[in-house]
């Protein structure tokens, strides 16, 4: 069973980023066929900043290497790396009704938000088609966004075999039903597009602005307080489990504390949480070179694959 996903190499990761995504992408790890990449010709579509998108490539490489990839158990490349892919985005373009594209809500809601659309924008659902089918893959660990471009993508493959036969395996998408949507400082969904982030990787000291930041309701120290609807008791659930949330409800209802001092045990939390993906992390940003073996590796492995099924393509569509 092959699990591939893609990670768009956007910069700074938050708690949404991890509850939400990359903690179940791990636990495919060791149990499927984990196949995971940097998605850096995507991130192209947006990100004209050379420099920008070079740090961010390698940036990502090392925050999901210390937050959990290993490269023993997973291929990990970055999406460039294997130029096939191109190949296979070309070739699946003539395969792809413009309807199908022009119904794609992500590029919809991009351009009624006011951003001036390339092309990349509008066929970003076939790269991201090639970056399936190359790999044969069967599963697509995804956010509720990127759905419709998984059912796009199994809309190309079956016009492919339609038109070549069972070339192309239809990969299924899942999203997990239980994830529920972390809140950020001010309450709404923690997004970078809403400076309302708390950042996994930052110093104990912007941790604590971060954390000292969230907004709460002005129920004086002295009082009982709630907290089923309190921010800071919705990211503490994050990181306790029933005991310790027992223990911080009866806290609340003391009055015996401020909001405060329930930050202050969140930052801890956090802290403690991230402390071995942050020393991983400090090793890799001394070992880069050691980032780009892994990841050349990665690629190694991926276009090994990637060439023998171009080869099949190629032949199949008359490409000499
Ligand atoms: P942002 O909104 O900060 O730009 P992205 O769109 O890059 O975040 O999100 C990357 C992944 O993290 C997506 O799969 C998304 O579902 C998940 N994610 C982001 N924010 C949250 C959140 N607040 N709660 C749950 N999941 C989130
Ligand atoms: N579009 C995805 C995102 O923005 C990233 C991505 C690119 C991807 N190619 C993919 C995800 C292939 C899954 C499979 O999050």
């Amino acid at each position: 069973m092959r699990v591939l996903t893609g990670i768009q190499p956007s910069g700074i990761l938050h708690l949404g980023n991890y509850f939400g995504s990359i903690k179940q992408m791990l636990e495919y790890q060791g149990k499927s066929d984990l196949f995971i990449f940097i998605a850096n010709y995507h991130a192209l579509t947006s990100l004209k900043d050379a420099n920008a998108l070079k740090k961010n490539t390698i940036d990502a490489a090392i925050s999901f290497l210390s937050l959990g990839i290993d490269p023993n158990k997973a291929t990990f490349w970055v999406q460039s790396d294997v130029k096939e892919v191109l190949e296979l985005y070309w070739i699946l373009s003539s395969y792809t009704p413009m309807g199908l594209l022009e119904r794609a809500h992500s590029y919809k809601d991009k351009v009624a938000k006011g951003i001036i659309a390339n092309h990349g924008l509008f066929s970003y659902p076939v790269l991201m088609a090639a970056d399936i089918l190359l790999y044969d893959s069967n599963i697509i660990p995804v956010g509720k966004d990127q759905v419709q471009h998984v059912e796009i993508t199994r809309d190309i493959a079956v016009k492919f075999n339609n038109a070549h036969g069972d070339i192309f395996t239809l990969p299924e998408f899942k999203i997990d039903e239980n994830v529920a949507t972390v809140p950020g400082i001010d309450g709404a969904k923690m997004s970078k597009s809403y400076g309302n982030t708390i950042n996994i990787f930052t110093t104990q000291k912007e941790l604590k602005k971060q954390t000292g930041k969230i907004v709460t309701d002005s129920t004086p120290l002295e009082e009982p307080k709630e907290w089923e609807n309190c921010n800071i008791y919705k990211l503490c659930k994050l990181f306790m489990e029933n005991e310790e949330l027992l223990e911080l409800q009866e806290r609340y209802k003391s009055g015996k504390e401020g909001y405060g001092h329930f930050k202050a045990t969140l930052k801890d939390k956090i802290w403690d949480y991230f402390s071995q993906a942050r020393e991983k992390r400090e090793y890799y940003l001394s070992h880069k070179d050691e980032v780009r073996d892994i990841l050349n590796e990665g690629a190694k492995k991926a276009r090994t694959i990637a060439t023998k099924k171009m080869q099949i393509i190629r032949e199949k569509v008359g490409i000499l």
